[in-house]
């Protein structure tokens, strides 16, 4: 008997009405349409802007979308896994309120903060609990990134933006699925991107706020150096090991944190530019949310065998790739 695998057997997204533009932005900082499209590539991003909403509210509106899409009742929900640096609040869990909103009631849930890399971290340990014997998980990958994007910075309020998707993974013992990853963190790198304040080592206070630690601090230069070379080189790794050819792999899923990385990682892997996902120009940088947002984009062209590397960079330092087959045909 073959092995039982996890497979993708749905996606959805939810993706806030606001469009900020690169000109807009250019009202608010000093910064250009042409800078940014040549730097980073993004032209516009979703935010949510109704303050009473967050990554919960969006994490609930992809969960309960999935739960229709493939027919499935909330009950049946063993466990759900959130995905995001941007939590509703520290505890309890976004996965909880999720749970709790979306009506999945038999489920259990926890959060995993794995910044940009969340995604493939929370998607290979359900997968492991799939190959453990649970029958339906869901994978949220979401991140209100705009609620700790300092507006008045012009290194990184271009990159970000709001989204949250979710997946729904079930076993087979079909040749399809979750294949293998693999995986590192290095805190060494931490230094270079990370949230100065609000945790348990410089709790929000006055000074905190008066010195803006409550926004993303990155030292951009620094991060897209270990960015490119590690994703990269984890992309050419998992290839390899497989013995995956350019021209058998069907798509490169890639975290789109910035084109030029992109660019970069692809040729390394010497894939064309039709072999690569990218949708960056449209979303931003949604933190957890990209790389699942990438394939329910592409759900409607993608096929039952197909071969993917999905693909990670972030903060942590946080890398990785996650081989997958795809599992199924969209009838849309
Ligand atoms: O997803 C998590 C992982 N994050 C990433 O992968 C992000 C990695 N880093 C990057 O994508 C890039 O480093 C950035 C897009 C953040 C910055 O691009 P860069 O090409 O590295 O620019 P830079 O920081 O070297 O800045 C070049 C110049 C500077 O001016 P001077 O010092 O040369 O006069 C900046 O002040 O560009 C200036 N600059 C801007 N100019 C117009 C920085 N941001 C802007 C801006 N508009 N928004």
């Amino acid at each position: 008997m073959s092995k039982i695998k996890a497979a993708i057997t749905g996606i959805n997204a939810f993706l806030p009405d606001y469009r900020l533009t690169n000109d807009e932005l250019s009202t608010m900082v000093d910064t250009s349409d042409e800078w940014i499209m040549q730097r980073i590539g993004i032209k516009e991003r979703r935010i949510m802007k109704d303050p009473d909403k967050a990554t919960a509210y969006m994490g609930t509106k992809a969960v309960k979308g999935l739960l229709e899409k493939t027919n499935t009742r909330p009950e049946e929900i063993e466990l759900l896994i959130t995905a995001t640096i941007t939590p509703d609040m520290i505890f309890p869990t976004t996965s909880n309120l999720i749970a709790y909103k979306a009506g999945l009631k038999n489920a259990w849930t926890y959060d995993m903060l794995a910044a940009c890399s969340g995604f493939l971290f929370a998607l290979q340990t359900g997968a492991a609990f799939i190959e453990g014997g649970y029958k339906k998980i869901i994978i949220v990958g979401a991140d209100k990134m705009s609620a700790i994007t300092d507006y008045s910075d012009r290194t990184t309020c271009p990159l970000f933006g709001d989204a949250a998707t979710a997946v729904l993974l079930e076993p087979t013992s079909e040749d399809v699925g979750v294949m293998d990853h693999i995986f590192h963190t290095d805190g060494s790198g931490g230094k270079h991107l990370y949230l100065k304040a609000g945790g348990s080592l410089h709790p929000a206070s006055h000074e905190t706020v008066e010195k803006r630690e409550h926004f993303v601090y990155q030292e951009g230069q620094a991060v897209f150096k270990f960015a490119v070379s590690r994703m990269a080189d984890v992309s050419v790794e998992i290839m390899k090991k497989h013995g995956i050819s350019p021209d058998e792999l069907t798509y490169l899923v890639p975290h789109q944190a910035n084109m030029r990385i992109i660019e970069a990682v692809a040729r390394r892997m010497g894939l064309i530019k039709e072999k690569v996902m990218i949708n960056i120009q449209k979303y931003g940088n949604t933190t957890a949310a990209t790389i699942p947002l990438c394939l329910w984009e592409w759900e409607d062209k993608l096929r039952k065998g197909d071969k993917l590397v999905l693909s990670a960079f972030g903060g942590g330092f946080t890398w990785g790739a996650v081989y997958i087959k795809w599992a199924y045909d969209h009838v849309s």
